[in-house]
């Protein structure tokens, strides 16, 4: 891949203006890296509300229109429904512009790698764009793990509540298509969700040799289940072992300002740990970040916990990238395919009775 940075700033296209958008937008404002030039949506009321606030830009109502009207795209960020994502994105590689696109890349490998094939075969980035890691808490739990003031690390265990009362309206139509995706084996939360908490796994401590899952089902109303409970184990090839478990309070309020998932991360240490007490939500009130040692708590009381400031910062991450083509891309459409990889190694382990499954073994 022969790519060049550029010198001035990215024209970029936002291609899907859904309930997500209000969150990747952020790195948009006010960001000198970028003009927005394009927004494209099939429905007009998006194009129209999304519009107000970048009243010269034009809209489209499809990526295909867009081509036809000879506008200069460098980078499109792609907020597709994720069942249109491998069509969506090969069209813009196929159309000459690098693409950012949300998780979860694609539920299986073949159509992964087509999109990885199409950026090769056009000379584009395709960037696959994670949040979690942009999260400062877990920037922060990260950069004290490894300095070793909780020791050498002898494990580590995220968990996650879905409930079912708070949070931020999310249209019906979004629920359509994520239905359509359940129907197709890939729950909401194991692979959805567990693309990000797979993602951090990898982030934090290196690549996986053996995963071990049991993916659960519960109905909520009838013919619509979730996937939960679920439990999914792994090893790292470093030898450090985590723990996912995930569980369904559907009557629980949570407080939220966006999806209603409460969420922790929990490194222990042989001296002691570091915990992430939320993420999406505002579950645990206490400061977002603790760590003990050797009979004292220390409580940080200042970081960007805010959920949105992650997608911010990914995004502008993103952006800088293609002004500097240097450094990790958090991550590339290769990395991307280890934590797909990872996901599909806990449904293979929990089809097969919960068996230990070494990712790099999937095809
Ligand atoms: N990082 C995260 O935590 C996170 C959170 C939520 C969603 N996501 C991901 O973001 C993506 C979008 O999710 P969402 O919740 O915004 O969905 P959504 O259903 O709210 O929005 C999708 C938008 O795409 C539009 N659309 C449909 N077909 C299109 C086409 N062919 N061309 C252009 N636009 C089209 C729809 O009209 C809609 O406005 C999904 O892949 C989802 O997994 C990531």
């Amino acid at each position: 891949m022969s790519f060049a940075p550029y010198e001035r700033p990215v024209r970029a296209a936002f291609v899907g203006l859904g309930r997500i958008y209000d969150l990747n937008v952020l790195a948009y404002r006010d960001n000198p890296d970028v003009e927005v030039v394009a927004l494209v949506d099939p429905d007009p009321d998006r194009r129209e509300e999304r519009g107000r606030e970048w009243p010269d830009v034009p809209t489209f109502p499809t990526a295909a229109e867009l081509v036809a009207s000879g506008l200069e795209i460098d980078a499109v960020e792609a907020l597709l429904p994720t069942p249109l994502h491998t069509d969506g994105v090969v069209e813009m590689l196929d159309a000459g512009w690098h693409g950012t696109l949300p998780e979860p890349m694609w539920a299986d490998p073949v159509r992964a790698r087509r999109m990885l094939d199409a950026a090769k075969s056009n000379d584009r980035v395709l960037r696959v764009m994670e949040n979690y890691v942009f999260y400062e808490p877990l920037v922060k739990l990260k950069e004290i793990v490894h300095s070793g003031a909780i020791g050498d690390v002898a494990g580590y265990h995220m968990k996650m509540v879905g409930s079912g009362r708070g949070g931020w309206e999310v249209p019906a139509s979004s629920y359509e298509w994520q239905f359509q995706h359940m129907q197709d084996g890939r729950g909401i939360l194991v692979f959805d969700d567990g693309w990000h908490k797979f993602a951090t796994a990898l982030w934090l401590f290196g690549p996986v040799r053996e995963v071990r899952a049991w993916v659960g089902t519960t109905e909520i109303i009838p013919g619509f289940a979730l996937d939960a409970p679920s439990t999914v184990m792994w090893e790292h090839a470093n030898g450090i072992r985590g723990v996912w478990d995930i569980t369904l309070a559907v009557d629980m309020y949570l407080r939220s300002d966006y999806y209603t998932n409460d969420e922790r991360w929990e490194v222990t240490g042989r001296k002691g740990f570091a915990r992430v007490n939320r993420c999406t939500g505002r579950g645990i009130q206490q400061p977002s970040l603790e760590v003990y040692v050797d009979g004292e708590m220390r409580s940080f009381h200042a970081l960007d916990d805010d959920w949105a400031s992650s997608f911010r910062d990914s995004g502008r991450h993103w952006l800088r990238w293609l002004r500097t083509g240097t450094g990790p891309m958090w991550w590339s459409g290769e990395e991307a395919e280890d934590i797909l990889r990872l996901v599909l190694a806990a449904y293979a382990s929990s089809g097969a009775g919960g068996i230990g499954v070494d990712p790099s073994s999937l095809s």
